[in-house]
């Protein structure tokens, strides 16, 4: 171990020579028979999902895919993950390049594996919180730590560990290691442990916030609304739209926009629901947008009721759409022309909210593919 396990740096340089140790590279077969067994004892029986953080040159991400479970492994380091990669080749496992602290996956996982990680990062406690968001309900963390030298020790006992993960209530089953010098390829006199901590909070359940958006059509045109002053996707055109309220359904929702923003009173009878989609923004959280269709004349003229959000609202032909629009407002707008009612638009980080025609194009339909037995 080492005083620097923070440090990006270090672990770059140091990643060629890190499978030295026998309890990185696990080379010797004493050793590695050792953590096999280990690990299995800490693992549910497989197949499941493990989640390695920090991962390293992939070691027990390579025992827990042999094991038969599902394996994805994370780490800061690129010349680590480049290790990985080569390590777990020819298994199903995928390696990340990304920061154990908030790691790049979506979905949860059965295991949340850490190991000569968690004392290094700079809030052990609010991590131990994060992963445990990341478990299914059921799921444990397997925590391998230590506090290691004796003059000068670094890392994290068993008791502090024990008191970080005590408001995640449930379970926390200490297993020392220190005796046990098949592990490490040679006695050891400093504490080693490992943690199976299963927390007791359930994951939240999902929840999404919904919002509304009129197609308003003149003929072949729809309305458009200029954004302005909002902090979100301003100087872009958009439908006309709003979030629903604690406890609205959403035509009642959509009636309220149209006239709160728009001044145009609408029935519910004069509301036709078109496309429905999930989308995210690229620094958001995903949300469930409705788009319903109303013709233009019900209701009455449209007028701009909201000037200190919108600079202007105008028509446009629905067939040759502005390219200075919201991009998830276009994608519905095309895949209503197009009769897809049904759609994913999930930006990633780095995307603009701005629709660009050279993409990336994150519209993804999801009814059934037009031809029978041909790919989505
Ligand atoms: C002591 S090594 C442990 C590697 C592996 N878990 C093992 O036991 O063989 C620490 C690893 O954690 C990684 N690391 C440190 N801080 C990290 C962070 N915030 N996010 C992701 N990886 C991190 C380092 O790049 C390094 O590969």
């Amino acid at each position: 171990m080492t005083t620097h396990s923070d440090d990006r740096q270090f672990w770059d340089a140091a990643a060629a020579r890190f499978d030295d140790e026998p309890d990185h590279g696990l080379r010797d077969p004493r050793v590695r028979a050792a953590w096999a067994a280990r690990l299995r004892s800490w693992l549910p029986a497989a197949p499941s999902d493990v989640l390695d953080l920090g991962c390293g040159t992939g070691s027990l991400a390579l025992l827990a895919a042999e094991q038969g479970h599902r394996v994805t492994a994370v780490d800061r380091s690129e010349p680590m993950v480049a290790l990985a990669r080569e390590k777990l080749a020819g298994t199903d496992a995928r390696v990340l390049v990304g920061d154990a602290a908030e790691p790049p996956v979506t979905g949860r996982f059965d295991v949340v594996l850490v190991r000569h990680v968690l004392w290094a990062l700079p809030d052990p406690g609010g991590v131990l919180g994060t992963w445990a968001r990341l478990l299914r309900p059921g799921g444990r963390l397997v925590l391998v730590e230590g506090r290691w030298g004796t003059a000068d020790p670094v890392g994290i006992t068993a008791d502090a560990l024990a008191d970080l993960a005590a408001p995640l209530g449930g379970a926390v089953r200490i297993e020392q290691l220190g005796h046990d010098r098949e592990l490490w390829g040679r006695p050891v006199d400093d504490e080693r442990y490992a943690a199976v901590v299963r927390p007791a909070i359930r994951p939240q359940r999902h929840s999404e916030i919904v919002d509304v958006h009129l197609i308003l059509r003149r003929g072949d045109e729809v309305l458009l609304a200029r954004r302005a002053n909002t902090g979100y996707a301003d100087g872009l055109l958009h439908a006309p739209s709003g979030h629903l309220e604690d406890g609205e359904d959403v035509r009642s929702g959509m009636i309220r926009e149209a006239r709160e923003e728009i001044g145009v009173e609408l029935a519910p009878q004069d509301l036709t629901a078109a496309v429905v989609l999930q989308h995210r923004a690229p620094d958001g959280g995903a949300r469930i947008g409705w788009f319903f269709v109303a013709r233009h004349g019900v209701g009455g003229e449209p007028v701009n009721r909201e000037p200190d959000k919108c600079s202007e609202l105008g028509w446009y032909p629905l067939d040759a759409l502005p390219h200075d629009m919201v991009a998830y407002c276009r994608a519905a707008l095309d895949a209503y022309r197009a009769g897809q009612p049904f759609l994913l638009h999930l930006h990633e980080k780095g995307d603009a909210i701005a629709y660009d025609p050279a993409g990336p194009h994150r519209a993804v339909p999801l009814t059934a593919p037009a031809v029978p037995g041909s790919r989505p």
